[in-house]
């Protein structure tokens, strides 16, 4: 997938070091001071001109390009590839000053102003000529330059502006629309319409979801999503257009997999960049920020087609985004980047390289802190340098992985919906529990999209998959029927894709390959929890399911539906359908996907334990490396036999990782 432009990655060798920096914030002096620094630290790779502007193009049409030659020249000079950016994150203050219709509306009609960033909306022509325009230029100038090795285009495309209502979105939204349903008839069907006395007779009667008194149309809705999606993925497109006119070079943008934004359906993206690319922050809002790290990683490599992608951010320390920015511990940034690595990625970098001394992100930590190079920031910097070099030879091999989970952007927009029937039950939570606990039992996951071909896999994991597609469920039941194993949770298989509930009795995609038949959800209290025949609790939902063909595995003892069965298993044509109905306490989670794991003969790649000790593998047709990350207080010994690349030396059976240690292994060939 990563190569169909036939543009290949950068070229790069090993897996590089690198950072976003922002010259333009700084005097020549302090660039010097940089460059030196940079080379001291082994810096690869370097992201310039990501906001870069309003310091390009001081009125319309008027450009000034020195000091961008001159840092291009700086860094060229010395040895450090180029990541350049196309400049149209964030516009200067005159664009939206002579032309104040760029900016977005939110749902409430309400304009947003300049005087932060990325306030431009995503269907404005306006924004998009002058910003093609930009591109135009830095495309020509740049575009032979041999130390420019990676196009970055825009930064974090919708970021902040995903979702814009106003007039113009409005009439963006209706060709889209018309592209997709061809008729109003189409439209009012998919709609439903029927309802509420929506029925639209002309597609200029067509909002996008404002605000509105009572709850909205969830197709509306969630077709506003898709629509969003797209919308941002055009200005990528646009760009790249540019850009690949001017240049050989490979193009790419930062995608945004992570637990607090979900308004890109990246699948639909991926095939449009040559290399993969995801910023990635440690969100210590969730229960497990660590674990959402690997869930984060293995999505993204998912992304990229198992083929290795780049982590084109993450922070060095603190960011400044958070409630409370919590600081890395002692070998957590060396931890987190080897996680990272060990889950695919070639490429490891930073924002920020200085931390600046003013602007909104004064307080986001940097690879150069504010205490400057004297500091244990900088020397933990020199260290994973000195790690990831000695990995070089780990660059281009592919994770190994048995066990696929499904994860689909449409079922979160529209799971989480309004008008559901507990707002407790979140998509991502359903996801995240299921992968944090077959993380627990040693499994490497793949994540795939709905529809991805099934059959390499020994088990397949369907959190919450709650719209699925009859062409995507297929794929699930026939891959079951064949032989697979797939461990289905509840609210999954409920809706299609226009959020039409599929009668008969729930799950409807999934019925018959669950061997069950539910009649109805009994959602409950946060904190209320019910008891299970076979120990351990569950809380959140329970289903009035009824067998069909399909076993029970456990019961409710008591709680809303005493003696349902609350986890069941069916057998399918060649395969099993396992089926969870309830949220159920993690030690219980974790012992049904254990008998899916066991049953579907799936190797673990690591020990069982409580996570904090991360095994995975790499591999190639000749290599394979196991990667031990030891988030934990205490030193674990795993069996391996081979060469540990970190501190280069052989390991003969037995290899220890101290707390808070990470180790590679070459393991020698499995006779
Ligand atoms: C990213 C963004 C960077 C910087 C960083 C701070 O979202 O691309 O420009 O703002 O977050 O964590
Ligand atoms: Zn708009």
């Amino acid at each position: 997938m990563a190569d169909h432009q036939g543009r290949g990655r950068p070229a790069l060798a090993g897996i590089t070091l690198g950072c976003d920096y922002n010259p333009e914030q700084w005097s020549p002096s302090v660039w010097l001071e940089d460059v030196a620094l940079m080379t001291v630290a082994g810096i690869d790779l370097v992201a310039i001109n990501i906001f870069g502007w309003s310091d390009l193009e001081s009125q319309p049409g008027r450009y000034d390009f020195d000091r961008l030659d001159a840092v291009i020249e700086l860094l060229h000079a010395n040895g450090i590839a180029i990541n350049l950016g196309t400049a149209t994150a964030s516009p200067p203050p005159w664009l939206s000053a002579q032309h104040p219709e760029i900016l977005p509306v939110a749902a409430d009609g309400t304009r947003r102003f300049p005087g932060g960033r990325q306030a431009w909306c995503p269907s404005s022509p306006v924004y998009r000529r002058h910003a093609l325009a930009l591109v135009e230029q830095v495309a020509k100038r740049y575009g032979r330059h041999p130390g420019v090795v990676l196009w970055h285009v825009s930064n974090e495309l919708g970021c902040h502006n995903a979702l814009c209502y106003c007039d113009v979105s409005a009439e963006a939204f209706r060709a889209w629309l018309r592209q997709r349903y061809g008729t109003i008839a189409a439209l009012n069907s998919a709609w439903g319409t029927a309802f509420w006395s929506q029925r639209y007779h002309d597609w200029a009667e067509i909002q996008p979801p404002r605000a509105t008194l009572s709850a909205g149309n969830p197709t509306q809705i969630l077709d506003f999503h898709r629509f969003s999606s797209d919308a941002l993925l055009d200005c990528h497109q646009a760009e790249a257009e540019v850009l690949r006119r001017h240049s050989d070079a490979p193009v790419t943008t930062n995608f945004m997999v992570t637990a607090h934004i979900r308004n890109l359906d990246y699948w639909s993206w991926a095939p449009h960049v040559d290399i993969v690319a995801n910023d990635h922050y440690l969100d210590h809002r969730l229960d497990d920020p660590t674990a959402e790290l690997s869930f984060a990683a293995d999505l993204t490599r998912g992304l990229s087609g198992g083929e290795p992608w780049m982590l084109m951010e993450q922070a060095a320390g603190a960011v400044n985004w958070q409630p409370y920015n919590l600081a890395k511990t002692p070998g957590q940034m060396l931890r987190n980047s080897l996680t990272h690595v060990a889950r695919g990625a070639d490429s490891i970098s930073f924002f920020q390289w200085r931390a600046a001394p003013y602007g909104a992100e004064k307080f986001h930590s940097a690879l150069v802190p504010h205490a400057g190079t004297d500091t244990v920031a900088w020397r933990e910097v020199l260290h994973l340098s000195a790690v990831l070099k000695r990995l070089r030879e780990v660059a281009g091999t592919r994770v190994l992985a048995d066990t696929a989970l499904v994860f689909s952007w449409p079922s979160w927009w529209a799971a989480d919906g309004d008008g559901r029937p507990s707002e407790a039950v979140r998509y991502l939570d359903q996801v995240h529990a299921v992968y944090n606990e077959l993380r627990k039992l040693g499994v490497t996951v793949d994540v795939v999209a709905p529809g991805a071909d099934l059959s390499a896999y020994r088990l397949v994991a369907i959190p919450c998959l709650y719209a699925v597609s009859d062409a995507d469920a297929t794929r699930i039941n026939e891959y079951v029927a064949g032989g697979g194993h797939a461990v289905v949770t509840f609210f999954s298989g409920i809706a299609d894709e226009k959020d039409h509930i599929r009668l008969g009795g729930y799950p409807g995609a999934f019925r018959d390959m669950l061997g069950i038949s539910v009649e109805e959800f009994f959602p409950s209290e946060p904190g209320r929890t019910f008891g299970l025949s076979t120990g351990g609790r569950a809380g959140l939902w329970a289903e009035n399911l009824r067998l069909t063909t399909a076993t029970a595995l456990t019961r409710y003892t008591d709680g809303p539906l005493p003696g349902v069965p609350a986890v069941t298993r069916n057998t399918y044509g060649d395969g099993t359908g396992w089926y969870i109905a309830t949220a159920l306490d993690t030690t219980t989670l974790r012992d049904v996907l254990r008998q899916a794991v066991e049953t579907a003969w799936v190797p673990a790649t690591g020990p069982e334990g409580d996570g904090s000790v991360e095994v995975v593998r790499r591999a190639d047709g000749e290599r394979r490396y196991l990667f031990a990350i030891n988030h934990g207080t205490t030193t674990v010994e795993l069996p391996a036999t081979g060469h540990e690349l970190v501190d280069d030396q052989p390991i003969t059976g037995t290899l220890r990782v101290g707390a808070g240690q990470v180790r590679v292994v070459r393991e020698d060939r499995a006779r």
